[in-house]
Parts: structure tokens; sequence; C-alpha cells
């Protein structure tokens, strides 16, 4: 196939539910010609209080139904279903995939100073290890000190953002990365650049705050220029949206997160999913 061709496909993005939109959004900041399908696994969120066995298992299946959508590149949003099932995506797609970590875990050891870097993120991506690995894998000498934050979620869904409750909550999970001295901070979760004010107090103004969805962004730009599948003007660019559960709920909380209307979506059955694999 012509790369003038490839070039029109969409890009895919998968999450567990809608804190990829956060991703979504810096893809449609820094490349408003692109098609995106977005797919939002909300029937089975959270991914991240799941084994990675299972992880592993929607996220093949949600990579399968966007494949059959004719995608030209697959981005997953989720920081827990990069963690634990990147590789073996990859294994079976012959198109690029891109997972969260590795984008952050480059701008967190580009920019730490003292090489102390701290990561949260959900109860699996911290059990994986997956972040420390990757910055480990930039420099070797980086102490990484990484702490989960599973009620981050629920509080970012619920519109807490600037919240006293939120505010206390983040006090008590990053006690601990505070006083270990980092100077960067990378939010492991699709969620976390929505609490970005009540981290940046807790943490102080002199904490760099690392949001993977902005480098992520980049890192896509690059890799279709480099594939020569840049697509070049907005016509025929659609923007379409699949849930797993109903739409009500995905497009109230979706305004906190995308700021643009979201015109074009459909619920799907998991079992549709399932057949996908
Ligand atoms: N999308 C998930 C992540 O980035 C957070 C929500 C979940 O636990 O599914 O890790």
């Amino acid at each position: 196939m012509k790369n003038s061709s490839i070039a029109d496909k969409p890009i895919g993005i998968f999450d567990s539910g809608i804190g990829g939109l956060t991703v979504l959004k810096e893809i449609h900041r820094l490349l408003p010609a692109e098609s995106t399908i977005y797919l939002g696994d909300t029937a089975r969120v959270p991914y991240g209080i799941r084994s990675s066995e299972t992880v592993r298992k929607y996220s093949l299946q949600n990579s399968m139904f966007l494949m059959e959508r004719g995608i030209k590149l697959l981005i997953i949003a989720c920081n827990t279903s990069s963690a634990t099932s990147l590789e073996s995506i990859r294994n079976v797609l012959d198109i690029p995939v891109l997972g969260v970590i590795e984008p952050g875990a480059k701008a967190a050891a580009a920019t730490t100073r003292n090489n102390r870097v701290g990561v949260i993120g959900t109860e699996a991506t911290i059990k994986s290890g997956a972040y420390r690995k990757a910055i480990q894998n930039v420099n070797r000498s980086i102490e990484v000190i990484e702490k989960s934050c599973p009620l981050f979620v629920p509080l970012v869904e619920e519109g807490w953002l600037n919240d006293d409750i939120t505010e206390l909550t983040a006090r008590r999970y990053l006690q601990e990365v505070k006083d270990a001295g980092i100077d960067t901070l990378v939010l492991g979760c699709t969620h976390y650049p929505l609490l970005k004010d009540v981290i940046k107090k807790v943490m102080g103004e002199q904490t760099v705050l690392i949001d993977s969805a902005i480098e992520k962004a980049k890192v896509v730009k690059q890799i279709l220029t480099d594939l020569r599948i840049l697509k070049k003007d907005t016509n025929g660019t659609f923007r379409k949206y699949y849930v797993t559960d109903s739409t009500d709920r995905f497009l109230t909380v979706a305004r906190r997160f995308l700021l643009e209307p979201i015109e074009d979506i459909t619920t799907i059955e998991i079992a549709s999913l399932e057949m996908a694999t």
C-alpha cells in the first residue's frame, strides 16, 4: 500500500476507560489532521487492581478490535496496560505500537538533576516495576521511588480535582516520595494529569511533574513523520469513540478530560471484543 493511503488511516487508541482521553487530547492538539478511533473499556475498568494476566487478555482484545478497523498505529493510553502488555501486543501486531511508559521514563531521566525520580501509578503499574526498569535503562544511576495511589482514579472520576479530600489523600500518598528527596515525579496514570494542581501544591514548586500524555503525543508525531505516514490535511478527518458500557457516564466525565464535543460514540458488547482475538 502507498504511504499516502496509509497516511489517511486512523490512529487507534485504547484505555481501560475514560482516562486515556488525556492522551487523546494531546494527540488532537499536536496532530489535528489525524483521524482517531478511541476505545474505552468502561465495562471492565479499573484495570489497575487486576492481575497482569487479566490486563494482558483485555488489552489484546482491545488491540485486535481496533486493528479490525484498519488503524495505522496503535497507542496504548493506559499505563497499566502499557506496563503489563506492550510486548505481547507488539508480538502479534504488524503496525507500530506505542506504550506510555517509555516516553515518560525518557523524559524523567532527561529532567532529573539529582538522579532521584518518583513514579506514581496504579497498583498493577507499580507492581510491574515497568517505569523503574525503563528509567534505569536510560541511566542506571537514577534511584526510582515508586508509590501506588489507588484512590486518585475514583477521586478524578468524581470530579474532586481541587478538593480538600483530594489534597489530604495526596499528602498521605506522597509524603514518602517527598521525604526521599526526589526532584522529578512521573504521573504514571492516565488520570493523574488532572490532579496536577494538587500534586504540585503537595510536592512543592521545585519538583518537576512529568505528564506522560504530552510526551507520548510528541513520540507519535515523530514516528508518523519518520514513517512518512503523517496525514497532510483535515480532509475526511474523523474522531470516533467506542465504549463497552453505557455512553452516559462516559460523556459526563469525558467533559473534564477532553474539553471538546464527542459526537460519534457507540457502545459495543464485550462479546465483540472477545471475538476480535
Ligand atoms: N487507565 C489506568 C492507568 O493509566 C487507570 C485506570 C484503571 O485502573 O483502569 O493505569
